[in-house]
């Protein structure tokens, strides 16, 4: 017979976890009864908020659908995420800092041409981001795939706009054979993460700003090369310091330089002002 006790329950329920077949799992598993139950003893968890805690799981998991992440929100706004990103991708210091894929990256999108447009005439000031693709020896990295994606005017990603059924400030790039790339888009804005869900409830009991600060999204791919998933995040931005899901660093921190009209990075011609972001990514060998 078990004899359960206060003292002894953290010890049964973690060696009945490690019976797991899969040895990974039996040591994450019995890992994760043992911090459980420290947590409950450190806050003397009452059966009141147990409840609670359970049911806003539920809400979390009933908000969730193929576009919500409301869970990989709230792994976001807790710093899982980016600790989880931290110490999977310890890369070398002169290597482009990753951040948080976040719950809106598309798969599939278009590819362009160098200087291509990923704005398709929407409303917002042009910006040009360009720059190299560079291993950590200085060498360019040719055919290097940019995959870009952003927020638009508004704050909203595609996912988040119902009736889309084309790629929306979205793009992939290649650079070219001396690692150059270019892309034309609209200057993106600050967003708050979705506040009506379970998440947003919880946060908006706190003092914590539930901004992000300005950004384009990549995912860089080159054969030979870890894949690199990181922001560029506007210097001067709001939100910078506070940024609701920890993803800024200063490496990824760049200055939106004001353009009067003229020639514009990709050869072309700008008939009103714009804004030009240079950045040069260096990525970790495989
Ligand atoms: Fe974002």
């Amino acid at each position: 017979m078990q004899l359960v006790t206060e003292d002894n329950i953290t010890e049964l329920a973690a060696r009945r976890w490690s019976s797991a077949h899969d040895p990974r799992t039996a040591q994450v598993m019995a890992a994760l009864v043992r911090h459980l139950h420290a947590f409950a003893r450190e806050v003397r968890l009452t059966e009141p908020e147990w409840m609670a805690a359970m049911r806003w799981l539920t809400e979390t998991g009933q908000i969730s659908d193929d576009k919500r992440e409301e869970f990989i929100l709230a792994s976001d706004v807790l710093g899982l995420s980016m600790l989880v990103v931290q110490m999977n991708h310890a890369f070398d210091a002169k290597a482009t800092p990753a951040t948080v894929l976040g719950p809106f990256h598309i798969d599939g999108s278009p590819e362009k041409e160098f200087g291509g447009d990923m704005s398709d005439g929407l409303p917002g000031t042009p910006l040009y981001v360009t720059g190299t693709v560079r291993g950590l020896d200085g060498s360019p990295v040719a055919g290097a795939i940019l995959d870009v994606w952003q927020a638009d005017e508004e704050g909203a990603y595609e996912s988040q706009i119902p009736g889309i059924d084309e790629a929306r400030l979205r793009a992939k790039y290649a650079t070219r054979p001396d690692g150059t790339y270019c892309l034309r888009t609209i200057a993106p804005k600050g967003y708050s993460i979705p506040m009506d869900g379970p998440v947003g409830e919880l946060i908006g009991g706190t003092d914590i700003s539930h901004f992000r600060p300005a950004h384009v999204h990549f995912l860089i791919n080159a054969a030979g090369y870890e894949p690199l998933i990181t922001h560029l995040f506007q210097e001067g931005a709001e939100y910078l310091d506070s940024d609701v899901v920890f993803g800024t660093k200063q490496e990824l921190v760049v200055t939106f330089e004001a353009r009067d009209p003229g020639p514009t990075p990709d050869g072309g011609e700008a008939a009103g002002s714009w804004l030009e972001a240079r950045y040069d990514f260096v990525l970790q060998p495989v």
